[in-house]
């Protein structure tokens, strides 16, 4: 279970979240939504540790990680994984040591015992043929399936996501949509997808939130979603016909704003 209470964080330029609470029950994918700037990774950062906000509180598992010192912190971040918004696979590594490299690292487990998880991670995303190759032979869809081969490699209670199919084809983003659907029937893994690809969200979600400029403007599912009237809302999900109403300007910061007459 993961708490996030009334969450505050300041970076110099001012306010980047504000009064933040959401919560993701296990076993749940909550999708975050939002444009650009919103506040997305950021979260993705708190939950991590990697940053601390400045008010509020963050409960994983019924721990407040606000505060936390970095040893017991690497405890509950061997509990998730992320997957990076561009892969970030180590170029010099094959693809069976970069799935199985936070494994060795660790160093818990027997060789034989990674070298199994390395093969039913690899085949989990249908990437098992390609295991002795390096990375820059593979396609950036092939790299993000085996980012999440990664992630999967350490049986991690929570899964994190950031932009999964930003820049992928429609057939790759359906494959990775499609793997996350698997990982929450199949493995009935906790996942948090930070995107703003619409499609992938309707797909993925059983709980969505929206941002808008560090505030949640939104909570609850995929139809609530399409039938909320909030205009912030309606601007994301149909762009066109919210700018192409009277009075409705672009700002620019690639938002826009109703001139009041
Ligand atoms: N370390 C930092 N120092 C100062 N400002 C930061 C820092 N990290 C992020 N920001 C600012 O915080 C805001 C939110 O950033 P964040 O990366 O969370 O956005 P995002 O929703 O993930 O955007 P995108 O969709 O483009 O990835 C942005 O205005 C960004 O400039
Ligand atoms: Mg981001």
């Amino acid at each position: 279970m993961i708490d996030f209470r009334h969450v505050s964080l300041r970076f110099d330029e001012g306010l980047v979240l504000t009064d933040m609470s959401f919560t993701v029950v296990p076993g749940e994918t909550l999708v975050i939504l939002g444009p650009s700037g919103c506040g997305k990774t950021t979260i993705l950062r708190l939950l991590l540790g990697l940053i601390h906000p400045e008010s509020g509180s963050i409960v994983i598992d019924g721990r407040d990680i606000v505060g936390l010192r970095e040893r017991e912190m690497g405890q509950v971040r061997r509990t998730m994984a992320l997957v990076f918004q561009g892969a970030a696979l180590f170029d010099s590594l094959t693809v069976r040591e970069n799935v199985g490299y936070r494994l060795w690292e660790e160093g818990l487990q027997t060789d034989e015992f990674i070298d199994q998880r390395v093969d039913e991670s690899l085949r989990f995303v249908g990437l098992h043929d390609v295991s002795e190759h390096m990375p820059a032979e593979l396609s950036g869809g092939m790299k993000k399936r085996v980012a999440i081969a990664r992630a999967l490699a350490s049986t991690p209670r929570v899964i994190l996501y950031d932009e999964p199919t930003a820049g992928l084809d429609p057939i790759n983003t359906h494959i990775i949509n499609e793997l996350i659907c698997r990982l929450h029937t199949k493995e009935a893994v906790t996942q948090v997808v930070v995107t703003h690809d619409i499609d992938t969200a309707y797909r993925v979600a059983n709980h969505l939130i929206m941002l808008h400029r560090g505030e949640k403007i939104f909570d609850g599912t995929v139809e609530e979603l399409k039938a909320s009237d909030d205009l912030h809302v309606r601007a994301f999900l149909s762009p066109g016909g919210v700018l192409s109403t009277p009075r409705c300007f672009p700002t620019k910061d690639g938002g826009y704003q109703v001139i009041d007459d």
